[in-house]
């Protein structure tokens, strides 16, 4: 099953986006620190060029720890780029967060002239979030459905920093279709654009490949099972995920799967990890894709 993707609103967003950075001073690029090439809006990569950026590597707390260092150390190769883990919720972290903006615009930060930051990310990746724990209030709609975010809006968080919150973007063409498979396992694909058994079995079979402790751990299983199929089988049956005939329902055991795999219920898992295509043109892309 191909994944596409890409309500009508964010054509347009983009086109704010591209007018909005030409008057930022730093852009905080939101990632979600499970998937960091894959939640990476190319698009936004191409209105980059010199501007300094940041790479949040968000919901750091549901991913792998020696995983996300390693995305860090390759983010940070790359001229102009920032790499910062963080939990959006935790205060404490997000405040790192403005003393880095506050360094990359060291001309900024005074009575009048605030730091102009814009927060831009892919939907669901915690935008919304961040934004809300910086603000100390609810200024944006945080939620489990993707792209509910459709309008730019300006925030002041009184401390010398300006903030504009952008709605989340994806991009036209998911040509990446394993990336789009790593995105919709992550909950950043609105549910109507999937298929639950498809995305469960692609998630099930990576997850299986190199985690496979946890799996053992959270679905009391004595060995790993030959495939994901008779894997996501075993979670419907640990979960009671039961036709009426008392068939296991592989639908819903794959979307239970996944809700527990996006809410951390397995431990720490990362989907992909950094890999450099050659060493004279390099290019990061990400490895851990089973498809
Ligand atoms: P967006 O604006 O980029 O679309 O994302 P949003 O902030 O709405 O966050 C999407 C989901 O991700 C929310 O979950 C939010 O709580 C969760 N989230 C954001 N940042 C973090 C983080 O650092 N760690 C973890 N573990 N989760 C994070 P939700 O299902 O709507 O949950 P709830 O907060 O409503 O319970």
């Amino acid at each position: 099953m191909t994944i596409r993707w890409y309500p009508g609103h964010m054509g347009k967003a983009l086109e704010q986006i591209g007018d909005l950075i030409k008057r930022v001073d730093v852009v905080i690029e939101v990632l979600d620190a499970r998937l960091p090439f894959s939640s990476s809006n190319h698009k936004l990569e191409e209105l980059r060029r010199t501007k300094p950026w940041i790479k949040v590597l968000n919901k750091h707390d549901l991913a792998d720890s020696a995983v996300t260092k390693a995305w860090v150390r390759e983010f940070e190769k790359q001229a102009g780029i920032r790499a910062l883990p963080i939990s959006a919720r935790q205060h404490s972290e997000t405040k790192q967060l403005i003393k880095l903006c506050q360094l990359l615009a060291p001309k900024r930060g005074k009575p009048g002239f605030p730091v102009r930051v814009m927060v831009v990310g892919i939907p669901n990746v915690g935008k919304s979030t961040l934004i809300n724990t910086l603000a100390g209030r609810s200024m944006a709609k945080v939620g489990d459905k993707p792209a509910i975010t459709t309008t730019t809006q300006l925030i002041d968080l009184k401390n010398g920093v300006v903030l504009n919150d952008t709605p989340g973007v994806l991009w036209p063409d998911m040509d990446d279709q394993p990336g789009a498979y790593r995105l919709a396992t992550s909950g950043a694909i609105g549910a109507n654009a999937l298929d639950y058994t498809t995305v469960g079995l692609f998630a099930a079979e990576y997850v299986m490949q190199r985690y496979p402790g946890l799996l053992k751990n959270r679905y009391k299983l004595a060995d790993m099972p030959d495939n994901a199929t008779e894997f996501i089988e075993s979670v419907g049956r640990c979960l009671g995920c039961l036709k009426s005939g008392g068939e296991i329902d592989l639908n819903r055991a794959a979307e239970a799967f996944l809700r527990e795999l996006r809410a951390g219920k397995l431990g720490r898992v990362s989907l992909e990890e950094p890999v450099r295509d050659g060493a004279d043109n390099e290019m990061l892309t990400a490895s851990g894709s089973p498809l």
